[in-house]
Parts: structure tokens; C-alpha cells; sequence
């Protein structure tokens, strides 16, 4: 049975009080709301990781992610920030492919695979997301352009190293936009790429997949949307800033 997750991503907000007070919230409701078997995960800046890790101890239904790291293990890469210094704060995944970083800081799908191989090389569960623009999907190459971004990105994984790999379908023109995709296109899309996956793999390897659907998810429409037989759950923005929003959405799996 693959797992089911709902995944707050902050982006670049909440300072670190902020940060504290907002995870020490959302921790109170998990413990007392979540029934399912579903986990939630708190993917917020850097500078939070630790603490939140910290105080998400104990609570096995959250879990915590970081937004980015670099390709290499180590060196002279000021500013930066290495696969194996997020897994030291006790973080246990990494968003990677983010259409934001793909977009305003020139990340390519082969810069990508080298950090989902150092990603899962220093034990980091990659969220590796893809997705297609708003002008791909009107001229029709969204499929292909899916099917690129797991080719270059992801597929040179072994299985057993794809298994620690859960996937987010993010289309840019829902991300923060308000405009989400239906739950008919969302599943068309999330049913394809389980398709591709069992093509490359096995069908084994993709029925074990977790497959994230992203883009302006919010209560009222993501129950729609998690019913959906190939969505597991969601990459949650702009939501997953308000702690009763956000476990309203990660409840849908109750
Ligand atoms: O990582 C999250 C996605 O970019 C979705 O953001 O829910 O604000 O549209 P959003």
C-alpha cells in the first residue's frame, strides 16, 4: 500500500518565531485530529529545520522536509546548503524540482538527477516535481514535457533507490494562481505518469508510488481531488500557512 502524505511547503515565509509558532499548531492538531494513516510533512525554510524537528519528536504522523539542496556533498559553494546538512537537522525529506526553482534559478532536469542522487545518497526522501506551463498544456506537449522531466530527472534511479522517491504533479499555471486543475485533469496526468513509472520499472514499483498532486489545493477542493484512484495526497502552498487549513486538508485522508 503506498503511503499517503500531505506536505505543507511554506516557500519563503515565516520567520523563525513565526515558523515555531505556526509548526507548534499544526503539531497540536495532528496529535489530536489525524486518525488515518496519512503523514503530514512540513517543508519550511533552512533556518526552522532543526528546531521543528526538534519538536516534532515523538509524533509519528509528521515529519519535516527542507525546500532545496545542492548537487555536491560539500566545498566552496558560499551560501549554500548540502543534502547532508538537512538530514543533520532531522529532516527526513527535500522538495527537488520545484517549477520555482526551475523557473528563477535556472534548475534544469540533469541538475535535478545530481541532486536527487546526493539527496538520496545522504538519506533524503527527494519530493521531485514536475509539471507543465500554462503554454505546454495549451499546445498539447504537457505529456511529453512530464515524461522529459522523470526520463532526466529521476528514471536513471535504480528501483530500490526510486522507492524512496514520492513524486508531486504541480501544474505552473495552478501554482498560486487560485485556478486548479480539475480533478479529471489532475488524475489524467497522475494516471500517466504511474503508467510511465510502470513502464520503466514495474507495475509494482508503481502502484507503491506516492503521487502528489500541487497547485492552489485548498479544503474545499481537495477532497475532490484525493479521491481521485492515482493522487495521494498534496503538495499544499499558500494553505499550508494557516495551521487549520492545512490539517483540514491533510483530515481528507481520515
Ligand atoms: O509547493 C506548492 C505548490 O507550489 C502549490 O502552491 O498551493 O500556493 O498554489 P499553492
Amino acid at each position: 500500500m503506498r503511503k499517503k502524505i500531505v506536505a505543507g511547503n511554506w516557500k519563503m515565509n515565516m520567520d523563525y518565531n513565526e515558523g515555531l509558532s505556526l509548526f507548534s499548531e499544526v503539531v497540536n492538531m495532528v496529535k489530536d485530529e489525524i486518525t488515518g494513516t496519512q503523514t503530514a510533512v512540513i517543508c519550511s525554510p533552512f533556518i526552522h529545520l532543526h528546531s521543528l524537528a526538534q519538536l516534532a519528536k515523538g509524533y509519528d504522523k509528521v515529519a519535516i522536509g527542507a525546500q532545496n539542496a545542492h548537487q555536491a556533498e560539500s566545498g566552496a559553494y558560499t551560501g549554500e546548503i548540502s543534502a547532508k546538512m538537512v538530514k543533520s537537522t532531522g529532516a527526513e525529506f527535500v522538495i527537488l524540482g520545484h517549477s520555482e526553482r526551475r523557473q528563477y534559478f535556472g534548475e534544469t532536469n540533469e541538475l535535478l538527477a545530481a541532486k536527487t542522487d546526493t539527496a538520496l545518497k545522504n538519506g533524503l526522501k527527494p519530493i521531485f516535481c514536475i509539471g507543465e506551463t500554462l503554454d505546454e498544456r495549451e499546445t498539447e506537449v504537457h505529456f511529453d514535457v512530464i515524461k522529459k522531466q522523470l526520463v532526466e530527472g529521476v528514471f536513471h534511479l535504480s528501483a530500490e533507490q526510486f522507492a524512496q522517491v514520492v513524486l508531486a504533479y504541480e501544474p505552473v499555471w495552478a501554482i498560486g494562481t487560485g485556478k486548479t486543475a480539475t480533478a479529471a485533469q489532475a488524475q489524467e496526468v497522475h494516471a500517466f505518469i504511474r503508467n510511465e513509472i510502470a513502464n520503466q520499472y514495474n507495475q509494482q514499483v508503481a502502484d507503491d508510488t506516492t503521487i502528489l498532486y500541487g497547485g492552489s489545493c485548498n479544503p474545499k477542493n481537495a477532497q475532490e481531488l484525493f479521491e481521485q484512484g492515482d493522487i495521494d495526497g498534496g503538495l499544499i502552498g499558500g494553505a499550508s500557512l494557516k495551521s487549520r487549513d492545512f490539517l483540514d486538508i491533510v483530515k481528507v485522508f481520515n
